[in-house]
């Protein structure tokens, strides 16, 4: 089955990464229970029915509870992003910052896929006051018609997957990993410590000290993404929290830019409470779109 790729993009998005995850989940009768959503490509691709799914960025929370609802709907996007990508065509870097204006009044969800997807390098940022701080792609003409027919079809697949038993929860990570029970799964996806971080992505040692202590007391079977070293480090928190439980590692590149040079190689860890058996599921997805 193709990866299906979220409308909403964010740096440290785990496309590339969600067949080997969903490789290693294990078979479950219960929920899928995320308490750091994101853009929502894990979840999306993980094929349980009944799913709780947490975040402490209110924006991505109330996008996808209206694609749930269905007031954010495929011809919706494409009516906005018509007019919406026209107007960025006529008036260019004043237009995108009217939308940024627009959407730090409103917090409209359309507008925040609008800057989503124009906004530099699909990065996702927010300054402490809590508004977008990203700036324009530079690219006047982001909304062609094929990108538009793009993002649509994206919100028609993230529709299609987000079942009626999912809860999206605007709460804090402790909350979320406290309502799981013996058979779901948690799938953990933390801002990396001493990485990049944001009004609400600030990630410390006593935040991690708190998931180990939350994700040490569950019932649940657990997946804990991180960072395991690269060419100069070791990420500390691994041998500090993590390493009494299973650890799985594999090469992977994040890209802080547009150029292969920035492109930053990372072995990343699945650390689970449980055996991990990666022929349980075949490694089947494939990614079938870049970003
Ligand atoms: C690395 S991102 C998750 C990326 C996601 N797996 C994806 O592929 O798009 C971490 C997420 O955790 C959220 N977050 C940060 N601190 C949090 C906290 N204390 N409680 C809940 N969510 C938090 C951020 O808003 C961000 O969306």
């Amino acid at each position: 089955m193709p990866v299906i790729v979220p409308p909403i993009k964010s740096q440290g998005i785990k496309t590339r990464l969600v067949p080997w995850i969903q490789s290693l989940v294990p078979g479950a009768k219960g929920r899928w229970v995320e308490p750091f959503l994101g853009t929502g490509v894990v979840a999306f691709n993980c094929g349980f029915p009944c799913a709780v799914l947490g975040d402490a960025n209110p924006h991505v929370i109330r996008f996808y509870r209206q694609v749930q609802q269905g007031v954010i709907c495929p011809d919706r996007v494409r009516t906005y992003l018509e007019t919406e990508g026209a107007n960025l065509r006529a008036a260019g870097g004043p237009h995108y910052n009217r939308i940024r204006d627009r959407f730090n009044r409103t917090h409209d969800p359309l507008d925040f896929l609008f800057l989503s997807r124009a906004g530099f390098n699909g990065m996702m940022r927010f300054n402490r006051r809590g508004e977008w701080n990203i700036p324009f792609c530079k690219n006047p003409n982001r909304f062609s018609k094929a990108y538009i027919t793009k993002i649509v079809n994206q919100v028609g697949r993230a529709a299609g997957a987000i079942a009626p038993d999912w809860r999206f929860l605007h709460a804090p990570f402790a909350q979320v990993i406290d309502m799981a029970g013996a058979e779901d799964v948690i799938y953990c996806d933390p801002p990396y410590f001493g990485r990049y971080a944001d009004y609400y992505s600030g990630w410390t040692e006593a935040d991690e000290q708190r998931l180990f202590d939350a994700l040490s007391a569950t019932r649940a079977r657990f997946l804990l993404s991180t960072w395991h070293h690269n060419a100069y480090r070791e990420n500390d928190m691994v041998k500090r929290y993590w390493s009494r439980f299973h650890i799985a590692t594999r090469d992977h590149f994040y890209h802080a830019g547009a150029k292969m040079q920035n492109r930053n190689a990372v072995v990343e860890a699945l650390v689970c409470n449980f055996e991990p058996d990666p022929g349980h599921r075949a490694e089947e997805g494939r990614v079938s779109e870049a970003g």
